[in-house]
């Protein structure tokens, strides 16, 4: 059975309340949860953005609650010590009662401890209704991806009229019990209003130095990718060079002949091998 040394939601609305920032990273992989844990960031996402950055599609629209469950299992075997969030994906919760099915895959089959679902005012009944059953929630606003093909790639909430929308959805989230709000690509003078206003934490990417935490995607962090650079994205690491120029060693080696060496094989006695093959047919030499 697992220890509960997980980070709690209980505790990362402490460190809200005692002005602590925090990070939150994607994670989509036994790996990297490896990795992220004993860097010991508190909270990993399984977001849906491993539609693109794993699976090859350019939206986060075909990610299936199959995709997440599978994609969550492997971070939770991963991870001992970080709160695991899992994304709801696209359309799999259109009502209360398919949300609460695919939180029950995600959580029980996964071993998730959250969810999360993107929108405000609209989906705040279904938070409240996961909430109610003992299921926290994560909410999403500003840049809501699983919209992209309405709302387009861009910041959102700048004009007087989505900016009062936004606090609107915020407070609809809190009120229906959500745990924390990610702000994604929200102009960082409204996060900062939002995350004051909220007393649960505000979780920025791309939204500025004023939200209580902060998340990353795993590959623009670390460089995996040349020809993705979003604006909002620190490279920590370029990952990607480093592992093509050792998968170039690596072919270039075995190509050469100076890998394997004696030393990555084990070997059997030369004298049962020359009885076995004493025995038996020498064309097999
Ligand atoms: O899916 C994801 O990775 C996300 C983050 C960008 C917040 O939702």
């Amino acid at each position: 059975m697992e220890a509960t040394i997980r980070t709690t939601i209980l505790d990362i609305q402490k460190m809200k309340q005692r002005g602590e920032r925090f990070a939150m990273v994607t994670a989509y992989d036994y790996t990297a949860a490896q990795l992220a844990d004993r860097a010991g960031i508190p909270l990993l996402l399984v977001g849906d953005s491993l539609g693109m950055v794993m699976l090859g599609h350019s939206t986060t629209v075909p990610v299936t609650v199959d995709d997440m469950v599978h994609h969550a299992a492997a971070v939770v075997r991963g991870s001992t010590k970080a709160l695991v969030v899992a994304d709801l994906p696209f359309l799999s919760y259109p009502d209360a009662g398919r949300a609460i099915d695919a939180a029950a895959r995600l959580m029980q089959q996964a071993g998730a401890q959250a969810v999360k679902l993107e929108g405000g005012v609209a989906v705040a009944p279904t938070v409240r209704r996961l909430v109610d059953l003992g299921i926290p929630v994560m909410g999403h606003l500003g840049f809501t991806p699983q919209s992209v093909h309405q709302i387009g790639l861009r910041v959102q909430g700048r004009s007087a009229a989505a900016a009062t929308q936004l606090l609107a959805d915020a407070q609809a989230l809190e009120e229906a019990g959500a745990f924390a709000v990610v702000l994604e690509l929200v102009p960082m003078s409204l996060a900062a209003v939002v995350s004051r206003r909220l007393s649960i934490p505000t979780i920025g990417i791309g939204a500025g130095a004023g939200c209580d935490g902060q998340v990353q995607v795993w590959h623009d962090l670390l460089g995996l990718y040349d020809d993705m650079q979003p604006r909002h994205a620190k490279r920590y690491a370029e990952l990607g060079k480093v592992i093509e120029a050792a998968l170039r060693s690596y072919a270039a080696e075995v190509r050469d002949g100076s890998f394997p060496t004696a030393a990555h094989g084990t070997d059997m006695k030369a004298e049962t091998l020359s009885a076995v093959l004493g025995a038996a047919d020498h064309t097999t030499t």
